[in-house]
């Protein structure tokens, strides 16, 4: 059993692609109208955002029925049409799987609540709460009706974590995944899975908010292995993907390799966490390029030696843009868009690329909180506002870091609301969309590079297959690495600095070929100089 490793994924925020029905949220015939579109770019498989039935207290993460399409973004039928659809352009679908929690109007917790003791084991009911802090901010335990007693929630209230302990649950949640294989889907992105194992018996934690406490547990192993034999694991073309909340590269190499029958592949996000001050997300400075370099080194060569895969991607629906936060945007967009996409797209792992990446869309340029409707980013608010931030300054830390900046309505054309809705959008359309938009970014250089990198994963192994290892390790301003498959190498350089930047090239590239880079007239020798947020790759073959 393994999956395609030359396939790119596509994530789509369904709420903000296209609205076709007027009401100002994106719908599922919106993605069938751009699937041309997608085909163009040449993805395999389009991750889809939760469009289940939900409170929406958490854009969809917040689940009450498992099975069916919520009516805000269109129907079964129109599912079903969209994955037929689909399939014509050699595009499959990645669903997303909330098993840690559901939303609090599931039915089984409202049987819960109502005394039903079958489903009141579906949840994690305690006497006495931990000091564990949910993680949109907060205790993370709330009082279950009047019982008396707490439900475990390790996000916000309205999500309430699932006792995978319980084999009914299981049960239960595997028949969730089966019932989306019938359908046609060929892949399936778990939502934070290593948090689903739980201790039988919880303790306090003061470290790091008690995440120790639930977090990679051993037995999620286990789960995932059950998991996979009751489900994807009968399939031979299936891609799985594991959201893996602060995780070790330890555990991704057991998730993900390939004899341990648990997952294709992880999503980590240490890399992501390199401009935080102090580890903590609601601060501003800057990105620390040793840290991030030294990440993508070791899990990049650690994952190659143990046969471990990575999901490679530099943003998603949670992520503020990383334009915005690795690159001089001002003077380099392109440049920076172009570079960010190479880093990871020839690197060893499977790309992700996130709706509006392939055309450098920016964060929105926000005015106010009232702007802003993400519920961790309205409790991060007010508890910045409470430890004596003034609303200046707080506001300022959620433009930065909001996750609402990468769920600005998809920028397709110059028209009234970036071409996204005849009504009125949900989330207000970034100010940059008259400029930065498909029809025009179609005929920029972001678009075509992206569709080249997606093209040569597909024409040469040695992207798709060959080993990762570090170069220019000691560099302060450059990203490098070497793929190797057979008698082909590939050097990757990637200037992540506005300045130039000169380096010996070692002898064996000199007479190579550039494969790929963002600036014409490259010229191979013993010294090259990089420009501004250059990348190059360049390929040499031993005769
Ligand atoms: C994941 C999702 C995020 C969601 C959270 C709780 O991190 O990506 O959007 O809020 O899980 O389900």
């Amino acid at each position: 059993m393994t999956f395609d490793k030359k396939k790119v994924v596509y994530q789509i925020y369904p709420k903000s692609y296209k609205d076709t029905t007027g009401n100002g949220i994106g719908d599922l015939r919106g993605i069938i109208e751009k699937l041309p579109y997608l085909a163009e770019l040449g993805i395999d498989i389009i991750w889809l955002n939760p469009f289940y039935p939900s409170p929406q207290k958490d854009n969809g993460y917040d689940i009450s029925d498992y099975k069916a399409v919520n009516p805000l973004f269109g129907t079964m039928a129109d599912f079903e049409e969209m994955v037929v659809t689909a399939k014509t352009y050699g595009i499959d679908f990645m669903l997303d799987m909330v098993f840690n929690h559901c939303s609090t109007e599931h039915e089984w917790f409202q049987k819960a609540l109502a005394g039903d003791t079958y489903y009141q084991d579906f949840f994690i009911l305690r006497d006495q709460p931990t000091d564990w802090i949910s993680k949109f901010g907060g205790s993370a335990w709330s009082l279950f009706g009047d019982t008396g007693k707490y439900y475990l929630h390790l996000f916000d209230e309205s999500q309430a974590d699932l006792n995978w302990r319980n084999p009914h649950v299981r049960e239960e949640l595997f028949k969730v995944v089966n019932f989306w294989r019938d359908k046609g889907v060929k892949g399936f992105r778990f939502d934070v899975i290593n948090l689903i194992g739980k201790d039988e018996k919880l303790v306090n934690c003061p470290i790091d908010d008690g995440k120790p406490a639930y977090t990679d547990k051993p037995i999620v192993h286990d789960y995932l292995r059950m998991m996979n034999e009751a489900s994807f694991g009968q399939d031979d073309d299936f891609m799985t993907v594991g959201e893996m909340s602060s995780t070790t590269i330890e555990n991704c190499i057991l998730y993900s390799a390939e004899d341990r029958h648990e997952l294709s592949m992880t999503f980590n996000f240490h890399h992501l966490k390199v401009d935080y001050q102090d580890g903590q997300k609601w601060t501003i400075t800057d990105f620390d390029f040793e840290k991030l370099k030294n990440l993508f080194h070791n899990w990049g060569e650690a994952m190659s030696e143990s046969m471990g895969w990575n999901a490679l991607f530099w943003n998603n629906h949670d992520q503020p843009r990383a334009l915005n936060r690795f690159v001089d945007v001002k003077n380099f967009r392109q440049e920076g868009a172009t570079m960010l996409a190479a880093s990871i797209h020839l690197s060893r792992g499977t790309p992700y690329i996130y709706m509006g990446e392939e055309i450098g869309m920016l964060d929105p340029d926000y005015a106010s909180m009232s702007d802003y409707v993400d519920v961790e980013s309205l409790n991060a608010y007010q508890i910045m506002l409470d430890q004596d931030k003034s609303p200046a300054e707080a506001l300022e830390i959620i433009k930065t870091k909001s996750r609402d900046n990468a769920r600005t309505p998809m920028q397709w054309n110059a028209n009234n609301h970036a071409g996204f809705t005849t009504g009125r959008p949900w989330l207000k359309p970034g100010q940059s969309y008259k400029e930065i938009n498909v029809e025009s970014e179609k005929l920029g250089h972001i678009f075509p590079f992206y569709q080249k990198l997606i093209r040569l994963r597909k024409e040469l192994p040695l992207i798709s297959e060959g080993t990762y290892r570090a170069a220019y390790k000691d560099s302060d301003s450059v990203y490098a690495f070497e793929r190797s498959y057979q008698k082909q190498k590939l050097l990757v350089i990637n200037n992540f600095y506005a300045k130039e930047v000169s380096l010996d090239l070692p002898n064996c590239y000199q007479g190579g070929q550039v494969l790929i880079s963002n600036y014409d007239k490259v010229k191979l020798a013993d010294k090259i100089v990089l420009k501004p947020y250059q990348t190059l790759a360049i390929l040499s073959e031993d005769k």
